[in-house]
């Protein structure tokens, strides 16, 4: 699936087309950083890319893990925007465009490890906190906090 407005578009991509942004943007660049997850290619994995023109300057992943709501849930990944475009609406558009197209799939619940300092663009996105949830990431000691969206609720 493809949605576009003016020079930019989000679509569907495979997840080798994400690395790069994931590594600079989310693993500051480091080249020994792992950016591949064990479950890029599963069947249900589903991957989103913003482009400015040819060049892929947003990131999300989706993938499914049993989260906070349930079963049947996806819990998002590698959310980025490349930092020369960050705060134009582009991680806001590409999530729409995902949350949209999960949702047609027949998903009803999102859930995410939220860095704590990207809360502010998740609850613009509509996302909730669950409370107590606070955490340092494994991976990369960052704080951390649980964010859940009912899809079902966002589409009406
Ligand atoms: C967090 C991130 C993905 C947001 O993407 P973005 O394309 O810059 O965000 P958008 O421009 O679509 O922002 C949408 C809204 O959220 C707000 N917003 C964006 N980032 C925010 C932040 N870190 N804190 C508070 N509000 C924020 C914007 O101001 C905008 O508000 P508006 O609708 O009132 O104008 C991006 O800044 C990023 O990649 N950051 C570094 C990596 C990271 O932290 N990723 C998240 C990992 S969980």
């Amino acid at each position: 699936m493809t949605e576009a407005s003016g020079d930019f578009r989000v679509a569907r991509v495979s997840p080798g087309e994400l690395l790069d942004l994931r590594r600079r943007v989310l693993r500051g660049g480091r080249p020994e950083a792992v950016v591949t997850n064990p479950a890029d290619e599963d069947p249900l994995a589903r991957h989103f890319a913003g482009f400015l023109g040819a060049r892929v300057v947003v990131s999300a992943s989706f993938f499914a893990v049993e989260g906070p709501a349930g079963p049947g849930g996806r819990q998002l990944r590698y959310m980025a925007t490349d930092f020369d475009v960050q705060g134009r609406g582009l991680g806001a558009a590409v999530l729409a465009v995902a949350e949209a197209s999960l949702a047609a799939e027949g998903v009803t619940t999102l859930w995410a490890n939220a860095r704590d300092s990207a809360l502010g663009f998740y609850r613009r996105c509509h996302w909730r906190v669950v409370e107590g949830s606070e955490h340092l990431s494994a991976e990369t000691q960052i704080p951390h906090t649980v964010i859940v969206k009912d899809l079902g609720a966002t589409l009406g």
